[in-house]
């Protein structure tokens, strides 16, 4: 699979330096860091990465027919996170809906979308490999693939595994939506959780039942299913 990477020892974003530079770059372009200083998570939190230690990037999309799938596209990152990790021998490896990924119940990737439908989108990766510990206030207990198996892993190989089917998967996104819809269904941390969400300005609760044809998160409250398909919801 072909794409060109562009790699940075430090910059502010990875996802900020696409959404500036998307016209001058070429579709399926990545922009990866080594450390970042400003770099950005969701709901305009920051992502905290140690320098050198994780995976940090941001894949940049411009074809229309994909850059459509909106929604889906940060559904399907997470899904190609959760196989690698799954491919390199990790297991209890769950995604969060919308796009978190958990391993033994702590937060080993994030992902964040941005960009300008129909124009461009902007996938950027934060992948937790060898950080050996977190210091500070994290909403979410954090982890590393190090901490969860206490073996340093060649960030370079992992990146390009992961790179390969990340890309291969989303310009399939078209074609492989049953497959990713039964793939994330038996990796859906939710399942059968009971949780807590926004209801057109209404904090409801309700038992997440799994997800749509959309991709989003269905939830039963009394006897209503209510499709959530944007928003941060709490487990309760
Ligand atoms: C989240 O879970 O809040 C999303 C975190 C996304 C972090 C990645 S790291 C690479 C890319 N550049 C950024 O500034 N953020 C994303």
């Amino acid at each position: 699979m072909k794409y060109k990477e562009i790699h940075f020892q430090t910059i502010d974003s990875t996802n900020l330096y696409v959404k500036q530079h998307h016209q001058d770059l070429d579709d399926f372009s990545i922009v990866s860091s080594d450390y970042q200083s400003k770099g950005k998570g969701r709901n305009d939190r920051s992502w905290l990465s140690q320098s050198g230690d994780n995976l940090l990037f941001s894949l940049l999309i411009k074809k229309l027919d994909i850059v459509k799938n909106g929604g889906y596209l940060s559904l399907v990152a997470a899904i190609s996170v959760a196989k690698t990790l799954e491919k390199r021998g990790f297991d209890r490896v769950f995604i969060k809906w919308p796009n978190d990924v958990y391993l033994n119940d702590k937060k080993v990737a994030g992902i964040l979308l941005e960009g300008q439908i129909p124009e461009y989108l902007v996938i950027g990766i934060g992948l937790n490999v060898n950080q050996e510990q977190f210091l500070g206030d994290y909403r979410i207990p954090p982890t590393s693939l190090f901490l969860e198996k206490k073996e340093k892993i060649d960030i370079e190989s992992l990146k390009k595994e992961l790179f390969e089917s990340f890309i291969d998967n989303v310009k399939n996104v078209n074609f492989q939506k049953e497959e990713y819809k039964k793939y994330f269904n038996a990796h859906n941390y939710l399942d059968n959780k009971i949780i807590s969400f926004q209801d057109n300005g209404e904090t409801k609760v309700g038992k997440v039942m799994g997800i749509d044809d959309t991709f989003a998160l269905l939830v039963q409250e009394k006897e209503d299913i209510i499709h959530i398909s944007s928003g941060e919801i709490t487990i309760k």
